[in-house]
């Protein structure tokens, strides 16, 4: 299998690492038809990558992934056993126990991977134990469905977690089979990694529905058609010059506190459900420009007395 003949192999015999080749024209079975890992599958199958099957919990959902990708349904065992990467595309919960079931139908050097990105390979001990190598790929991506996803991906950062002797490996796996920015991250920083993610994405999506509701509360009716194009000229800011904290603007970075007490005033008195969240974004807005230097020390103290903070 992978590796095994154009790798390089070292060890014992019953303990064998070996290394896998290039990752191109590899053989690919998919464990888990969800949204990222049929997504991962179509990207490595236009790249040239070859399919060799897909399984999943439901036959449904395996049957609907295999049409859509042109391979057949094949069962875990058997896609295994014939593939040189192996997708585990099952949420996050469900890896281990994934890795455990397909574990002895690996061909020492085949690469096991999923898509979690709280957790490193230590999910895919089970996999590693028998010979395969293993590695986590984490796409930083929103993917709510596999078209989006795939449309997506493409551009996008991986992290990546794996031994030493497969970086250079799975490096090349996302830059040429899944067009994206591989981005190397240690076992033990998969936590915080995952958190800068998730604080990015499930933030704006939280501060969007934060402002949509102070919007309805005066009752506008369209609020995402006036708040969307705010929030992509925000963001081409912070893409265009240096990052979120670098251009944050408004009346807390401009220590505007009159400004502020204006706006805790008004939803005290008509939206006071939407008080304790308006402080709460507050706080971490002054909590950002404290931290980047964009604030005088008395503007500072004021605001936190203000809203609160410590
Ligand atoms: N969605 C995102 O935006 C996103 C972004 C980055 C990373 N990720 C990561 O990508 C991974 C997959 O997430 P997803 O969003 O693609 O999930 P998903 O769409 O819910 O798909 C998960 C798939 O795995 C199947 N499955 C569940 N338990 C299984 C089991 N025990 N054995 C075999 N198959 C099982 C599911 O079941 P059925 O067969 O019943 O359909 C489903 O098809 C997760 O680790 C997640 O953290 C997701």
């Amino acid at each position: 299998m992978l590796g095994a003949t154009t790798g390089t192999t070292c060890g014992l015999e019953r303990l064998m690492i070996t290394i896998p080749a290039e990752p191109s024209h590899l053989s690919v079975f998919l464990f888990g038809a969800g949204r990222v890992g049929t997504a991962a599958a179509e990207l490595l199958r236009r790249n040239d990558h070859e399919l060799v099957g897909v399984a999943s919990r439901t036959p449904s959902s395996a049957e609907r992934a295999a049409r859509f990708l042109g391979c057949p349904v094949i069962p875990p065992e058997e896609g295994v056993a014939a593939a040189e990467l192996v997708l585990l595309g099952v949420p996050d919960e469900a890896i281990a126990d994934a890795a455990g079931r397909i574990a002895t139908s690996l061909h020492a050097g085949t690469v096991v991977c999923h898509f979690a990105g709280a957790f490193g390979v230590d999910p895919l001990t089970a996999a590693a134990g028998l010979g395969g190598r293993t590695a986590a790929l984490h796409p930083v991506q929103a993917c709510p469905d596999v078209a989006t996803a795939i449309e997506r991906l493409p551009g996008s950062a991986w992290g990546v977690t794996c031994a030493a002797d497969l970086e250079e490996w799975a490096e090349e796996l996302i830059r040429s089979g899944l067009s994206g920015l591989p981005v190397m991250v240690a076992e033990e920083a998969r936590p915080l990694w995952h958190a800068a993610a998730v604080t990015t994405s499930n933030g704006i999506a939280a501060l969007l529905a934060l402002g949509e509701a102070i919007l309805a509360s005066i009752g506008v009716d369209s609020p995402a058609a006036v708040l969307g194009p705010l929030a992509e000229g925000t963001l081409a800011n912070a893409l265009d010059d240096g990052g979120g904290g670098a251009t944050l603007t408004g009346p807390i970075v401009r220590g505007e506190t009159p400004t502020i007490a204006r706006h805790l005033a008004a939803l005290r008195a008509h939206a006071p459900h939407l008080v304790d969240p308006y402080m709460t974004m507050s706080r971490t807005i002054l909590a950002a420009a404290a931290r980047t230097g964009h604030l005088q020390a008395d503007d500072e103290s004021e605001l936190r007395s203000l809203l609160g903070s410590s």
